[in-house]
């Protein structure tokens, strides 16, 4: 049997840093609010002109040179992302031509925060299937750029970077089982009003901005991970003991504690960012492996859930042996 390994990870992130001190500068917050809240401490934001293909870039080019594999031997660029430099080409396509990949397959999966763990699983498929041998999947968000500094709810939430990882067929096990899904019943719960069709410049919506009914949302994203544990392991055929590192969505401490603890996982087995990254959206999960493999803690061989819940409602998690 053919599966999907992943054989290197990359990452970036704005060099500017915000934190919850800076914040207490422009709203009424304050950084107790916040920790307690929601674990976040800082976010990167993005520079004027720094875009979310800068970020991807920078990421895959740091994933394809620890895979030793070259740009040119790619079969498919995919992107997650909510936050595209335009509207079109796909970034996916910008990322490949700077890289050196023309001719592959490159396009950009929109699914929200899931939109990472959404293209593992596309990727994942086209490898199964014999069509791809490698590919290059990328997150990345500037989600700064559509947030609104004036409104404390959504501003304090969000940061920007960017995650990659070089899938690759190997007859070894790599991804064991993905599960996506949406509903689109919850689009008043999460969105950004304006676009293409309907128009950018909605003056009632204040330009491009999230909308966010952030309680709610929570209470649906803790119900929707628990059951998604369970799918997840029964896809994968594994047990809550089998998993070594839980690499959930970065949204929310809360939240990802909650998960923990229907895993019946300790927190050290639990890969947290979101102290320093903020939700960065598609850019959330990547950045989390990245960290947990640059860091030591992810060793190959281990078991890895990934999961991650977004606007849609889209939700989408992955088991993996690394
Ligand atoms: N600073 C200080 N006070 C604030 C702030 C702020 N930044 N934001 C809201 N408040 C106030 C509210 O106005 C409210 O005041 P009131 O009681 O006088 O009305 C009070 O704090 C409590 O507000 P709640 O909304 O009930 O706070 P809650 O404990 O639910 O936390 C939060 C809010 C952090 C948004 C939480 O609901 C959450 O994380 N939701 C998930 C949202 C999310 O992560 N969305 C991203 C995408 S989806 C995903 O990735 C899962």
């Amino acid at each position: 049997m053919t599966f999907a390994r992943i054989v290197a990870t990359g990452s970036a992130l704005p060099e500017r840093v915000v934190t919850n001190a800076d914040l207490e500068k422009i709203v009424d917050t304050s950084d107790e609010w916040i920790r307690t809240r929601t674990g976040i401490r800082e976010r990167h934001v993005a520079a004027d002109g720094e875009t979310t293909g800068d970020l991807a870039f920078r990421a895959g080019q740091q994933a394809l040179a620890d895979a030793g594999v070259k740009a040119s031997d790619l079969d498919m660029v995919i992107l997650g992302t909510t936050t595209p430099d335009i509207v079109f080409p796909a970034t996916a396509c910008l990322i490949q031509d700077r890289l050196g990949a023309n001719g592959c397959m490159a396009f950009d999966v929109n699914a929200a925060c899931s939109g990472f763990v959404y293209a593992l699983g596309v990727a994942n498929n086209f490898v199964r299937t014999g069509q791809v041998k490698r590919a290059l999947v990328m997150g990345a968000e500037t989600l700064t750029r559509m947030v609104d500094w004036s409104e404390r709810e959504t501003c304090v939430l969000f940061g920007d970077g960017a995650g990659a990882v070089v899938l690759e067929a190997s007859d070894e096990p790599g991804i064991l089982a993905t599960c996506l899904h949406a509903d689109g019943g919850y689009k008043d719960l999460l969105y950004n009003p304006v676009g293409v069709s309907v128009g950018f410049t909605d003056e009632k919506n204040h330009g491009v901005r999230i909308k966010m009914r952030g309680r709610e949302v929570f209470k649906i994203a803790v119900k929707t991970f628990d059951a998604l544990v369970g799918e997840t392991l029964a896809a994968a055929g594994m047990q809550e003991s089998d998993v070594d590192w839980l690499i959930p969505h970065q949204a929310n401490l809360r939240i990802i504690e909650a998960t923990a603890k229907r895993l019946g996982m300790s927190m050290d087995r639990v890969i947290v960012t979101v102290d320093k990254h903020a939700n960065t959206s598609s850019g959330s999960v990547p950045l989390a492996l990245d960290a947990a493999v640059r860091s030591g803690r992810v060793k190959r061989g281990q078991n890895l859930l990934l999961e991650a819940f977004g606007g849609g409602f889209t939700w989408a998690s992955a088991m993996l042996r690394y």
